[in-house]
């Protein structure tokens, strides 16, 4: 199989991050923080080691403000629910995934509302603009994804955060898709919490999600219980990360993560953007040049785009490409891609589109083949 939907989930995984996994279960296999004995105490230092990963990563101010959750879809209903009241107003991009949008439509039914601001590709000013104007004086949160898991469109989150906390309004931003590829520093930038995959871009296990939050202060957990902290007290501790670590961890995951990471920074991030960027830049080249192939986007170009392309052929219904990809030995994700917001974007709501998303193990000969697919007169007879 050439394995081309990397933004649903990368694969295959590092070898190092196999084998971490491996000596994790046979070796790291007590639960942490609630054991004094070895295996205990070992493992807790192997979580903390994967924190201080990823807190360097991004530039964190203390590895204890990162948590790990299951996704980063449960991270963003752990900020979102853990914060807002009844009587605050949203402001999120025209491009969110379900992710964001679900818990934010159920929220609508406590008293909350939302506004979405339009995005202009390659115009970061204009972008900018409109999340400006989309604010109001309840506007309490800001949340917005880096880059599009369809379309891969660059959002200018630095800007954006820059310009909320002229306004004192907190931000949060979606990281599922950048993480890995682009680098985000937490330390310059006005991000109030930081969403994150672990399965994407860094490489990592499913099951693996982070929030790095700056200030938990005024977050409510959404879910409580045993963290094997001051167990005496039945109220939640608010020390972090226990006041949003209730249970027990995926050790095996979080260890695999550790591994992940060491594994991007050995490759370095820009260069694994470049390799990507040089590859979806052929693909795109060649679909430009066909007349059946329908592309939304301008040429890729890192500063405003994360390397994938998203197409139609004409006439066609985007799973029914993916049917025939697959036939032929190509995995690519078709369909609404759990965004719809981001496919009214486009016009391709009622057919969705073919994603393709390449990885750092990605060969030219992958996408040579893909091209050769996609020439072939037999898609024509779908
Ligand atoms: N959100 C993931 C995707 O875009 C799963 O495919």
């Amino acid at each position: 199989m050439i394995y081309l939907d990397n933004a649903a989930t990368t694969y295959p995984k590092p070898l190092q991050v196999i084998k971490s996994m491996d000596l994790a279960m046979r070796k790291y296999n007590a639960n942490p923080g609630r054991g004094g004995y070895k295996m205990s105490i070992d493992t807790s230092e192997e979580v903390f080691k994967c924190r201080e990963k990823i807190s360097k990563l991004f530039n964190a101010s203390n590895p204890e403000n990162v948590v790990f959750t299951l996704n980063c879809t449960s991270s963003l209903n752990i900020v979102l629910k853990g914060i807002l009241n009844k009587g605050d107003h949203v402001v999120v991009s025209c491009l969110e995934h379900n992710a964001v949008m679900r818990p934010l439509q159920s929220l609508t039914q406590m008293g909350i509302d939302y506004s979405v601001a339009k995005v202009y590709p390659k115009d970061n000013d204009a972008t900018l603009d409109s999340f400006r104007k989309s604010l109001n004086e309840r506007t309490k949160l800001i949340v917005c994804m880096h880059v599009s898991n369809v379309w891969g469109i660059r959002l200018p989150i630095e800007r954006i955060s820059a310009m909320a906390r002229q306004y004192n309004i907190r931000v949060v931003v979606d990281a599922a898709q950048s993480a890995g590829i682009f680098n985000i520093d937490l330390k310059d930038s006005n991000i109030d919490y930081l969403c994150l995959a672990g399965h994407k871009g860094l490489y990592g296990p499913m099951g693996t999600g982070i929030i790095i939050i700056k200030n938990a202060n005024d977050i409510r957990p959404i879910i409580e219980g045993g963290t094997g902290s001051n167990s005496i007290s039945m109220e939640q501790p608010n020390i972090m990360p226990d006041k949003f670590e209730s249970g027990t961890l995926n050790i095996t995951g979080i260890i695999g993560l550790g591994a992940a990471i060491d594994f991007i920074n050995s490759k370095g991030i820009n260069n694994i953007a470049r390799h990507e960027y040089n590859l979806v830049s052929r693909l795109y080249e060649a679909l430009s040049n066909m007349d059946h192939i329908e592309l939304y986007m301008p040429k890729p170009d890192l500063n405003y785009f994360a390397p994938l392309i998203s197409f139609n052929v004409k006439k066609l219904d985007s799973e029914n490409v993916a049917r025939f990809l697959s036939n032929n030995g190509i995995a690519v994700r078709a369909g609404l891609h759990c965004a719809p917001s981001a496919h009214k974007f486009c016009g391709t709501l009622d057919r969705g589109a073919v994603r393709v998303c390449p990885s750092v193990f990605t060969k030219y000969s992958e996408i040579e083949f893909l091209i050769s697919l996609l020439k072939n007169k037999r898609l024509h007879n779908l």
